[in-house]
């Protein structure tokens, strides 16, 4: 899987190098969370290293948007826009269904294969604009699927009520059918402000497990925090494993044993962080070697 920037500062250390290529992500928060500022730094992040961005707005217009991004510290937005290198499209008071079933597929044709940066600001809209669950789903699924043809999205999603509710239909789905899903989980309580950003999914890549505190920059859009758990690339958790379950390697049918081998070859101490390496050798020997006396009984 290749990886890109995603030029937010902080997070691709905690995707493992950045957000997969040709995915979608999507990025939840309430009002003031930093939604826009992310999608803004995701493309501005492409449009630096030589690829063409796409801003779909699907709420505010453009001069609003340029506006608040020149403001945020994006002071040489203009040059992408006169060259031609960042396109808006302003679809703000449109019929979305119709824009994505007519509209999209046309400039998608253009952009084709072009490796550029897609933002869908937000996508909410999307969903108020139809009415079942089974329309929702299908618009957006083709809305996804169009934006992976000419490259990498990052789509926004409102949250609303309670902070942390991710249950609400017009967040599950979009939940669903995205790789990437990032909670930005902001609140104001008294006097204080609280800003944590967390990984809520990422198909095909590690990610932090943990909520890290952010804050937004002027010039710099949002910053993470690194980690506060040193996760290690090193493979002694996975070594040691298998060379316990070696042990009992005749427990284990050829094929099982295969698998298990090959698999702990591909993992290193991360992923066994949080996991009791003597518990794990007597679950696995106990999950498989009734398997085993069963295959043994059909083959025989
Ligand atoms: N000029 C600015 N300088 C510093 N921070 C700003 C500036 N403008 C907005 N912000 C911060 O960014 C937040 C809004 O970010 P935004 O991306 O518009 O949120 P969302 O799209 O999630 O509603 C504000 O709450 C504020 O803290
Ligand atoms: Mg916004």
């Amino acid at each position: 899987m290749r990886k890109i920037k995603s030029g937010v500062v902080g997070l691709d250390s905690l995707l493992d190098g950045g957000i997969n290529e040709n995915s979608t992500t999507v990025v939840i928060g309430t009002s003031g969370a930093g939604k826009t500022t992310f999608a803004a730094q995701f493309l501005r992040r492409g449009l630096e290293a030589g690829n063409d961005a796409l801003f779909v707005s699907l709420d505010e217009n453009q001069n609003q948007i340029i506006k608040e991004a020149v403001e945020m510290g994006w002071t040489d937005i203009h040059g992408y826009l006169d060259d031609g290198s960042l396109v808006f499209i302003d679809a703000s008071g449109k019929k979305f269904s119709k824009f994505i079933r007519h509209e999209l597929p046309t400039f998608v044709e253009q952009w084709k294969g072009s490796e550029s940066r897609i933002v869908v600001d937000p996508l909410t809209p999307v969903i108020w604009s139809t009415e079942g669950r089974y329309e929702q789903r299908e618009l957006l699924m083709l809305l996804l699927k169009e934006t992976k043809n000419i490259g990498t999205a990052v789509c926004t999603l409102e949250e609303h009520g309670s902070r942390g509710d991710l249950s609400g239909n017009e967040i599950v789905i979009p939940m669903y059918l995205a790789d990437c899903v990032i909670h930005l989980k902001y609140s104001r309580k008294g006097g204080a402000t609280s800003r944590l950003l967390e990984i809520v999914k990422c198909r095909n890549s590690r990610h932090s497990p943990l909520s890290h505190p952010y804050t937004i920059v002027k010039g710099f859009g949002l910053l993470v925090q690194g980690r506060t758990r040193r996760i290690s690339q090193t493979k002694k958790a996975p070594q040691a494993l298998k060379r316990q379950l070696q042990k009992y390697e005749t427990s284990f049918s050829k094929r099982v044993w295969k698998n298990i081998t090959t698999s702990l070859d591909n993992l290193n101490d991360e992923d066994f962080a949080d996991v009791d390496l003597t518990q794990l050798v007597n679950d696995l020997v106990t999950t498989y070697s009734e398997e085993k006396g069963k295959n043994a009984k059909k083959n025989g």
